[in-house]
């Protein structure tokens, strides 16, 4: 089994990046492998809402939108990291994340996410909180740890001292494979995944 990481800061060695290892390698203790995915420092484009995404994916293809989403076909599970800018996530991470999320169909459906929030002091639950809307809305079980998914550092390595988040990147990791693994242990028992009704959408249209 795979977990697919985001990393939605532009410093590819940052304080994301870290988090987001200290998580894999604790996953990988537990037999699970990783990726992480570096979103760059490139231009990330904003959703237009063109809703031409349903026939082969994101129209833009100038950047990594679309080649995330054919690795997440392939993850079991999902972590997404960003660095927290003026109490958000980073824009690229939104940008990164909107466009990935309404071009994929079901992509991530039944499969376990987590996020992760990344501060010098201050933002992120507000972030943590921004970064979860993705996972309800597309029915995936949200893995947790032992604080909320924090984790402080201003210059690139700083998070090295803040040892109460990197216990929480641990016991996040230890979470999600058990997550995992009881839900590969369902999958052989023959357990269904959920009927899921169509949904009636009726846009709070009044007349
Ligand atoms: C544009 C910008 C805005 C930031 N805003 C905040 C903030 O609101 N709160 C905070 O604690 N840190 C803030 N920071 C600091 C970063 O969150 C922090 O340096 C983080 O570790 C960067 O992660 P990275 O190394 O993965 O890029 C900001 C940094 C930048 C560049």
């Amino acid at each position: 089994m795979k977990v697919l990481m985001l990393n939605g800061s532009s410093n590819m060695k940052g304080n994301t990046f870290c988090a987001l290892s200290y998580i894999g390698e604790q996953l990988q203790k537990e037999g699970i492998e990783y990726e992480i995915f570096q979103i760059g420092g490139a231009p990330v484009r904003d959703c237009i809402g063109c809703g031409r995404c349903g026939e082969s994916g994101c129209v833009f293809t100038d950047d990594k939108v679309n080649a995330f989403v054919a690795k997440a076909k392939e993850a079991d599970g999902f972590i997404f990291g960003t660095p927290v800018y003026y109490a958000h996530p980073s824009g690229r991470v939104l940008s990164f994340l909107d466009r990935v999320f309404y071009s994929s169909g079901n992509v991530f459906a039944y499969k376990p996410g987590a996020s992760v929030a990344v501060a010098r002091r201050a933002g992120t639950t507000a972030s943590f909180d921004v970064m979860n809307k993705y996972f309800g809305i597309s029915q995936m079980p949200v893995a947790g740890t032992t604080y909320w998914n924090v984790i402080h550092g201003m210059r690139p390595g700083e998070v090295e001292s803040d040892g109460e988040g990197i216990q929480t990147m641990r016991n996040l990791a230890k979470n999600m494979a058990w997550m995992m693994k009881c839900f590969e242990k369902g999958r052989e028992a023959g357990i269904a995944l959920p009927d899921t009704e169509k949904t009636v959408r009726t846009n709070f249209i009044r007349s």
